[in-house]
């Protein structure tokens, strides 16, 4: 079946990755195990586990071996690693990843800062990680930041994406996301990135990965997922960002997207009110309070008792 025609959205959380990089505490390996042990009841498709990065590029990440060793896996639940060059992609592997998630930045200011290489370095490099995850016979995705805009470059035009794009579906890619790093995209640009993205290969499964830094995160999911998305990445409560993009802020939540999903009858297969217990208990372990929504407000389904006159 074509990935256009299914009307379930997929969820992939990535809380222990794309949010636990950017706190400023260390999360201990414990506590990430079992948050990622309870994400895995909640119905999620995937689940980005770690990242295998530099530990000095990413401190709160250290622990990825272990993390990635000491979870319990659900049956149908996918945990996928998040991986920037063969040096991780082994180590990823050698943890037990089941998916290696490449990133790579359309744009090379964004690139440089991130992995210190350009895009076209990156791909490069990926060659290699394809030949060493098919011996091991695992699939390998690739996300493509800075897809919708550059902090550092401004626009980045929708050409250049697409030919990345295009690129990575001929070395083998399983899957693709498109990803907006820093908030910089809206809803019509989206709609016709995704449009184009489909076009190309309608069959390869395409994940947006979006984030709220100027509001605009569930709007961009929304225009997404009309044009034919059914994969999203998200992180319980919000939080996330990249490290090495100025400005960065959270992915959007896991709990507000599927909120909205579910009450416009899009199923998500998710379990809500387990992701807002889960959502909940987050602050304990990061800090601070956290920018979702409906962990606050309670679902719209949550009513509050009349006044009586
Ligand atoms: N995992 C762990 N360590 C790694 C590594 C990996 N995937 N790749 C390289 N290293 C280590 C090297 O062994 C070396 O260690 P040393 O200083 O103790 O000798 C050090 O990192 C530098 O290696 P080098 O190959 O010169 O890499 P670099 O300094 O050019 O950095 C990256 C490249 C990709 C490793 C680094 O920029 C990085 O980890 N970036 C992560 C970005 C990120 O996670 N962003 C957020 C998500 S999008
Ligand atoms: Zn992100």
């Amino acid at each position: 079946m074509q990935e256009t025609r299914q009307d379930r959205v997929h969820i992939c959380e990535v809380v222990a990755r794309d949010g636990f990089q950017n706190e400023a505490v260390f999360v201990e390996t414990a506590d990430k195990i079992a948050l990622i042990d309870a994400l895995s009841e909640t119905g999620v498709a995937k689940i980005e586990a770690t990242a295998f990065v530099s530990p000095k590029a990413v401190p709160a990440l250290r622990d990825a071996a272990q993390v990635m060793a000491g979870i319990r896996r659900a049956p149908g639940v996918i945990y996928s690693a998040l991986v920037p060059n063969l040096r991780g992609a082994l180590a990823a592997l050698e943890a037990g990843a089941d998916e290696l998630n490449l990133v790579f930045s359309a744009s090379d200011s964004h690139n440089l800062a991130n992995v210190r290489m350009t895009s076209t370095e990156s791909l490069r490099a990926f060659e290699g990680i394809f030949g060493l995850a098919r011996a091991h016979g695992k699939p390998v995705a690739v996300t493509i930041a800075t897809s919708f805009g550059c902090p550092f470059e401004g626009p980045v035009e929708a050409r250049r994406v697409l030919d990345f794009y295009r690129r990575c579906l001929a070395m083998g890619a399983s899957g693709m996301a498109l990803a907006d790093t820093t908030g910089m995209g809206n809803p019509a640009q989206v709609e016709r990135l995704v449009d184009a993205a489909l076009a190309l290969s309608p069959a390869t499964p395409l994940g947006l990965h979006f984030h709220n830094t100027r509001g605009v995160g569930l709007a961009n999911a929304l225009a997404a997922y009309k044009a034919g998305a059914r994969r999203f990445d998200a992180a319980l409560g919000g939080i996330g960002g990249c490290p090495f993009a100025p400005g960065a802020t959270g992915n959007i939540c896991t709990e507000d997207t599927v909120h909205m999903f579910e009450e416009m009858g899009v199923s998500t297969g998710t379990n809500l009110s387990l992701l807002v217990s889960l959502s909940r208990r987050l602050p304990g372990l990061i800090g601070h309070e956290t920018p979702g929504q409906v962990a606050k407000a309670g679902r719209s389904c949550d009513l509050h008792p009349a006044p009586t006159r």
